[in-house]
């Protein structure tokens, strides 16, 4: 079968009964301190959110950060007169707020629950929550279904969430930059080689950007509203009509939000604002446009959730002029930017029947060691002796059973 055959098929098979297969698990993007660092710097978001806590905090009241990173929020509701802070956090840097509170002289009102907010169970609902849960769109891993979750289990009744509300905008991006990544080296290269293969993935394959406003062809249009005051569906799907107000060459869509923390405080990502970490989102088309003014392009832009990360699938048209019939239309996703395997696929399928290897016997005895009795090192040393073939040193041994215990 030919591998084109053979990925169509496999992408027809997921598409349709997407049940049928288990997923990898994972959780939140891991960051490093310094990005954590490059959030709190970061104006006028860091100084928007601190307003809005200010404005939202009431003397002796209950906060839940969630995502809290190092805890900045955390240390500022305190800083503010929150009585109760509960910072919840997966990732190990949140360890550092228990120095950081005992710095700043609030450790007795700060607790940390190192995991997800979705497992938490609290003592007491919370008179505020924040968060930023967002990617370079709000619409980023499960940001939606956590929040949905925080709401109706962890907020008190009138409690303030913040951020209260993000809007999706679009508008045509002139991007030559960033579109060469879909072009080269898939469509030229310096080797003379064929690789148009690449081509079709490259172009379903959208990337954070940091735009000029001189860089777009259009006005921006509102494509979705995100209140999550009231939000419940995590997917997203809008509609946009732009219309080239100069000459010039689309590249793509531009995606961006304007944040609502609280009446009237917030940011913009905007191309036009300070630049911000968040970046926007460039959603590249299979080809460039060339526009003439009052040239348009109506845009459905979608996204769905699946497994904690989003399908973003944009079908864009092109109109001459007043015209009313398309002259283009581009249908594209970024589930077709990645090349799927069949075979991996098929081990993924429920039907299928795993063969017993040499890999399983290890881990069988591994897990047959972890009984509460053996310590990490006596394992280490059983498999040494056991399977002289897959260990050759002790160190790799005790890396192995290391990793397998702790994702217990
Ligand atoms: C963008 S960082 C925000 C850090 C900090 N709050 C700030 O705004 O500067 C988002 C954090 O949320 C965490 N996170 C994502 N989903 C979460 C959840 N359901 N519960 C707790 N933390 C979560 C991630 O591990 C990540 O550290």
């Amino acid at each position: 079968m030919s591998l084109l055959l053979a990925d169509s098929l496999v992408r027809l098979e997921l598409l349709h009964n997407p049940c049928r297969y288990g997923h990898p698990v994972s959780g939140p993007t891991d960051y490093s301190v310094s990005s954590y660092g490059d959030m709190i710097t970061c104006e006028p978001r860091m100084p928007a959110y601190a307003e809005a806590l200010r404005q939202a905090i009431v003397p002796g009241c209950t906060v839940i950060d969630i995502g809290a990173g190092t805890g900045i929020f955390s240390l500022l509701a305190c800083r503010y007169g929150a009585g109760k802070v509960t910072a919840i956090e997966p990732a190990d840097p949140v360890l550092l707020l228990q120095e950081t509170a005992i710095a700043n002289g609030c450790a007795e009102r700060i607790s940390i629950d190192q995991g997800l907010s979705t497992a938490h169970l609290p003592e007491q609902k919370a008179d505020v929550i924040v968060s930023d849960l967002r990617g370079s769109l709000p619409l980023f891993e499960n940001h939606i279904a956590t929040i949905v979750d925080a709401r109706e289990r962890l907020l008190a009744p009138g409690g303030t969430l913040i951020p209260m509300r993000d809007t999706l905008h679009a508008a045509l991006a002139n991007n030559p930059d960033n579109y060469k990544f879909c072009e080269e080296p898939w469509l030229r290269n310096r080797y003379g080689l064929d690789l148009r293969a690449g081509h079709r993935y490259a172009v379903n394959n959208w990337s954070r950007v940091h735009l000029q406003p001189g860089q777009l062809l259009s006005t921006s249009a509102e494509l979705a509203e995100l209140d999550y005051r009231t939000i419940r569906d995590p997917n997203m799907s809008g509609k946009v009509v732009l219309q080239a107000e100069r000459d010039g060459t689309a590249h793509g869509l531009l995606l961006w939000f304007d944040a609502e923390l609280a009446p009237g405080i917030g940011f913009s990502n905007a191309p036009d604002q300070p630049s911000l970490v968040y970046g926007q989102s460039f959603f590249p088309f299979e080809q460039p446009l060339t526009l003439s003014k009052g040239d348009r392009v109506e845009a459905t832009i979608k996204a769905n959730l699946v497994d904690g990360s989003y399908i973003w699938s944009w079908t864009s048209q092109l109109f001459s002029g007043a015209a009313d019939k398309p002259e283009l239309t581009m249908r594209q996703s970024s589930f077709l930017s990645q090349v799927l395997s069949p075979e991996k696929l098929a081990r993924r399928a429920d039907s299928h029947i795993p063969q017993p290897t040499s890999a399983h016997a290890v881990d069988q005895l591994c897990l047959a060691l972890i009984d509460g009795q053996h310590s990490l090192g006596e394992i280490a040393d059983i498999l040494l002796q056991r399977f002289p073939e897959r260990f050759s040193q002790r160190t790799a041994a005790l890396n192995h059973i290391a990793g397998l215990a702790a994702r217990y």
